[in-house]
């Protein structure tokens, strides 16, 4: 048996190369960084199988559609990732077989809903939801500090103590610890209890990195800046949050919305499927076709995508654009179908 981790990255920022049997997996790969990997891939003669991220990223731009291809592997992130560009989801408990190792995905929601750790060897690389001594924020879209703690008191704790810790950032210059190093010393879990923890993440006041929004739009839409006229922060924070079945109830009323769903056609008739009559404007075809949409411009609209990430944006081109009553699928398809209602596909 041969198991390798190897961090890559030498800054705050980590990604790990896992490396077994002459097959890899590139763990948080970071977009300026992609040559340099595919390189070492080479000389090392390594077969990269799988591209994983543990979570949306909001403080680095991700590996896009063309650098996935260029790296040759398929990108896997858990399902309640809002991506389009992923290629398997991932559940918890789910093993991935690389080399002649396994990794055990540990779905450890809190930094953001699609956090997850991978458990490989006696290691465990823990993303954003358990970092040396800290813990990943939880005060971006889709954060929770209840599940975090959850998570890692509840779930990583209990691992064996010899477990290493691999976490995706590090700002003092450490690469690594043990769990139980940070059971017994992590000073945000220490002696706290779920409420305590929970209040304290809500008063850590952090400032929100640099390029947050840019980054977010970029990752959780699979387009680039240039691709889609981007909405501003304000536009999307003044868009109506519609719950599932508060929109399956309006459908079944007197005055419909119509439903835009701005996910790719492959993922309309996909896993998720998509709301009886929904229309397909795929994200980076809106500004296109504006032109021909204005004409539902008084007419209620819901938009809709996996997660309400890319339809949020989406959302706030249409408002700007001059629709008067425009709102956001929360939560998106994953939403919907949770709630159990019904799709086409
Ligand atoms: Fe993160």
């Amino acid at each position: 048996m041969s198991l390798v981790i190897e961090e890559l990255n030498d800054t705050n920022c980590k990604t790990y190369l896992l490396a077994s049997s002459g097959e890899a997996v590139l763990v948080d790969p970071v977009r300026e960084r992609v040559e340099r990997y595919h390189r070492l891939l080479e000389q090392r003669g390594l077969r990269l199988k799988y591209i994983i991220e543990t979570h949306t990223h909001a403080d680095h731009l991700m590996v896009n559609r063309q650098l996935k291809e260029r790296l040759g592997a398929p990108l896997l992130m858990h399902r309640e990732s809002p991506i389009p560009t992923v290629d398997e989801h991932l559940h918890d408990g789910q093993p991935v077989g690389f080399g002649d190792q396994q990794i055990e995905v540990l779905h450890t929601p809190g930094h953001t809903a699609d956090s997850v750790c991978l458990r490989v060897g006696d290691s465990v690389l823990t993303g954003d939801t358990l970092l040396i001594g800290g813990s990943g924020r939880t005060d971006f879209p889709g954060g929770d500090a209840g599940s975090q703690y959850d998570a890692v008191v509840g779930r990583l704790f209990s691992l064996p103590d010899e477990t290493t810790v691999w976490p995706a950032h590090d700002y003092k210059g450490r690469t690594s610890s043990t769990i139980g190093e940070e059971r017994r010393t992590n000073p945000r879990f220490l002696d706290k209890t779920r409420d305590q923890y929970v209040a304290q993440m809500a008063s850590l006041g952090l400032p929100f990195p640099d390029k947050i929004q840019e980054a977010l739009q970029v990752n959780q839409s699979g387009f680039e800046s240039g691709e889609v006229a981007f909405a501003q922060v304000p536009d999307v924070a003044a868009i109506p949050e519609v719950e599932a079945p508060e929109l399956a109830r309006r459908l079944g009323g007197a005055a419909p919305p119509l439903i835009l769903d701005v996910r790719e056609p492959e993922e309309f008739v996909g896993e998720l499927g998509h709301i009886e009559g929904a229309l397909l404007v795929p994200m980076d075809a809106i500004e296109k076709r504006l032109p021909k949409l204005i004409g539902y411009a008084d007419r209620a609209v819901v938009v809709a995508c996996r997660a309400g990430a890319r339809s949020a944006s989406a959302a706030a081109i249409l408002q700007r654009a001059g629709f008067h009553d425009v709102g956001n699928l929360q939560g998106g398809m994953l939403a919907w179908t949770r709630a159990g209602l019904a799709v086409q596909r």
